[in-house]
């Protein structure tokens, strides 16, 4: 090898060096802005609606309880996440908001009204689609049910998409384990015995069972703990009921050169 063959090697070393290097801090840069983005809109839901806010993380936290159970991979985590977080974004649709805040009983056409919600969700997240495929499906898909009778398009078993399947048990845990507006919140042993009723029904069997796992469960109750201890309590709070949402989540986080970010997440 000759002076020249090792200088034209050091200098194609460098500028192949120097475009990985742009290469790494672009994606680094396009990793933050789709962060911030998802953090954004979570930043409207709570502005819009601070229960919805509380009651969007709980349910992240129990879904990736229930995905990490499971054994899924990091990419699918983070759709079950995503799908979590976003699943009741349709609620904050200007048709449904006063429906949702009235405290009488749904008319017929208030039901169908609030049955919109999740395909008016996947309409708010149409633009993200070119980055996050699965979130729209996932968060129309969070009131099918196993058996097809669910909504909006009557999907069964496993054409229901997985993180929808996975979205839809803790969706339905957190809707009886906390106050409502309509509905009181009930024990932790009702509702883990409602989500065994609708085993085959409303939910994926296999999912069902390893919900009800003791090791699941045990995970599930310590997350219900400290969700209600990070929930701040302004003195007038009833049982179970949410006052602001908890900083409990967002593995999208990206994290600090020395720190594990997703230890924050309970
Ligand atoms: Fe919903």
């Amino acid at each position: 090898m000759t002076m020249n063959d090792i200088v034209a090697l050091s200098v194609g070393a460098a500028i192949g060096g120097g475009v990985a290097y742009r290469e790494h801090r672009f994606l680094c840069r396009a990793e933050r802005l789709s962060a911030a983005t998802l953090e954004s809109l979570l930043n409207a839901i709570d502005a819009n609606d601070a229960t919805t806010g509380a009651h969007v993380r709980r349910v992240a936290t129990y879904a990736l309880i229930l995905g990490e159970a499971a054994g899924y991979d990091e990419r699918t985590l983070r759709s079950i996440e995503r799908i979590s977080l976003f699943h009741d974004i349709g609620k904050l649709h200007e048709a449904l908001t006063d429906i949702f805040h009235d405290p009488s009983t749904l008319t017929p056409e208030e039901r169908r009204a609030v049955m919109t919600h999740p395909q008016r969700g996947a309409e708010v997240l149409a633009p993200l689609v070119a980055f996050y495929p699965d979130l729209g499906k996932g968060v129309a898909a969070h009131h099918e049910r196993w058996d097809g009778t669910g909504y909006p398009r009557g999907l069964k078993g496993k054409r229901i998409p997985l993180a929808a399947r996975v979205v839809s048990i803790a969706d339905s845990f957190d809707a009886i384990t906390h106050r409502r507006r309509y509905s009181r919140a009930r024990s932790l042993s009702e509702a883990t015995q409602a989500i065994a009723d609708g085993r085959g029904k409303q939910f994926d069997p296999e999912l069902v069972d390893l919900f009800l796992s003791q090791p699941v469960r045990s995970r599930i109750e310590e997350a219900m703990c400290r969700v209600n201890a990070a929930e701040p309590d302004t003195g007038n709070r009833r049982h179970g009921e949410t006052q602001a949402a908890p900083d409990i989540t967002f593995r999208w986080r990206p994290r600090a050169r020395g720190s594990r970010s997703r230890d924050r997440r309970t």
